[in-house]
């Protein structure tokens, strides 16, 4: 017990089930050891523990990590409150009373903050790093299908003909987006809070430079009080988390339809496909469904940290304890979600003749045509209304743009001559596409040039 000698009773045991966020903070054991360490080496090099002090806290700390990775130490929720204490306590039965000079100068309410940061860092690193791999999962896809013709929807309408690739390739931009939302999170979080006190500082001497300096923090807190208050840097991480999974569960729709017998587009791979316990033909997408589903999880999460901010108080209330939940929840559910998506882009088999004859029978290259009158100099309005009357003649005689002949199309306007008809061939559709970003086959073979050096050097750094 950190506290007690002002009480006469021990907490009791309800109270301290209830309370102790051990069963969670454990996973912040690591970051926790760090942030003892450096507050040590700080407390020595201001001349506040001698140096043989300080080698026998970090010694003892030393080997409560190596107990701890042995599992021949587990701190027991109901003796601890939290990790902090748990470390604290184990401490003092290895090194004895000179463990009590550990806390000198600080509260927990800096040190958990501390530790939060460094994990949230951590985290950030390896989704980062996965958001990367699959990114190039989906550019390695998209190389392979800068040919594939497929629609473009609006409103799940076919609009306009793309290729598989182009598709795909708006996903790594979203993606990209994503890295940004979290390097803006890392950044927030690269703030040491260590030497911020209980709410306001200390009068010893310490020193916040040195302890920021020594976690590998960009900076130290400029106010104290709102070093150990703010949780911001725990909402933009989540909420990144929260963009990301809505992200992949944009993506994980679009899979589960391309993969029913109405569209027959992929194959999602029996190695991330489940069975029915019923029916025999059955196989369903489970992953991307649990992906889609899981979106609303991480939302909750958002909800979570922003409710428990609302209304509090500075500095530290007891609430701030649930700020952890909800961000490991968000940093499992979407690294998982995302190393799954990857490995299912990775093994997907692509039918990238599913749409080539069938488009041609669809009035899909309407835009095109009107394009091809607006080069004659028709007005843009005027264009799309002779076009909509062609369709709708042709949709009434049982035909499509394949079978239409000159007369009918001169019928319609004279305007109307060969050149026209040459541009309802679908397969020249992406080829005649000249604005930036669009899925030219030539402009989508530099977007995936450009990704992959850009990706390779994210690697490389
Ligand atoms: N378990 C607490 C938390 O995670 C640690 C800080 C406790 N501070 C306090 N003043 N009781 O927030």
């Amino acid at each position: 017990m950190l506290w007690g000698s002002r009480f006469q009773n021990k907490l009791n045991d309800s109270a301290m089930e209830f309370s102790s966020s051990l069963p969670i903070d454990i996973n912040l054991i690591d970051e926790d050891l760090l942030v003892n360490k450096a507050h040590t080496e700080m407390l020595e090099h201001i001349g506040i523990i001698s140096s043989d002090e300080m080698k026998s806290i970090i010694d003892g700390l030393h080997t409560i990590h190596i107990e701890f990775e042995e599992g021949s130490w587990k701190p027991d929720p109901q003796k601890y409150e939290d990790i902090h204490s748990a470390i604290e306590g184990r401490l003092f039965e290895l090194i004895g009373e000179i463990a009590g000079k550990l806390h000198t100068g600080r509260s927990r309410n800096d040190q958990v903050a501390t530790d939060f940061r460094l994990w949230i860092k951590k985290a950030i690193k390896e989704i980062v790093s996965s958001i990367s791999n699959f990114q190039n999962a989906l550019v390695d896809l998209a190389e392979n299908n800068i040919e594939t013709i497929m629609p473009g929807y609006t409103h799940l309408q076919r609009a306009q003909p793309v290729s598989f690739a182009f598709h795909l390739l708006a996903y790594v931009e979203m993606l990209e987006r994503d890295k940004m939302r979290f390097d803006f999170a890392f950044k927030q979080a690269n703030v040491s809070p260590l030497g911020a006190g209980s709410v306001a500082g200390s009068t010893l001497p310490i020193d916040p430079e040195f302890t920021s300096w020594k976690l590998g923090f960009s900076e130290h807190f400029a106010n104290a009080l709102d070093a150990v208050s703010d949780r911001d840097f725990v909402i933009d991480f989540i909420n990144a988390c929260v963009v990301g999974q809505t992200h992949l569960s944009r993506l994980s729709e679009e899979l589960i339809l391309w993969s029913t017998a109405e569209w027959k587009f992929i194959r999602i791979s029996d190695e991330y496909s489940t069975g029915s316990s019923l029916m025999p033909q059955k196989k369903n997408p489970d992953m991307t469904e649990l992906i889609r589903g899981r979106s609303g999880k991480i939302l909750g999460d958002y909800v979570n940290i922003v409710t428990v901010l609302k209304a509090l108080p500075l500095s530290y209330n007891r609430d701030l304890q649930e700020d952890k939940e909800p961000a490991f929840d968000s940093f499992k559910t979407y690294l998982s979600s995302l190393n799954i998506i990857n490995k299912i882009i990775e093994t997907i088999e692509v039918n990238k003749e599913r749409f080539s004859e069938e488009l041609k029978s669809d009035f899909i290259l309407s835009t095109d045509l009107v394009d091809w009158l607006v080069l004659q100099g028709v007005s843009f309005r005027e264009s799309h209304k002779i076009v909509g009357s062609l369709v709708k003649y042709l949709e009434e005689s049982g035909k499509n743009f394949t079978d239409v002949t000159l007369d009918e199309i001169k019928e319609i306007n004279p305007i109307f001559n060969e050149d026209a008809l040459e541009y309802l061939n679908l397969e020249k559709s992406l080829i005649r596409k000249k604005s930036k970003g669009s899925p030219n086959p030539e402009t989508v073979r530099k977007a995936l040039k450009k990704w992959k050096s850009k990706l390779l050097e994210m690697v490389d750094n």
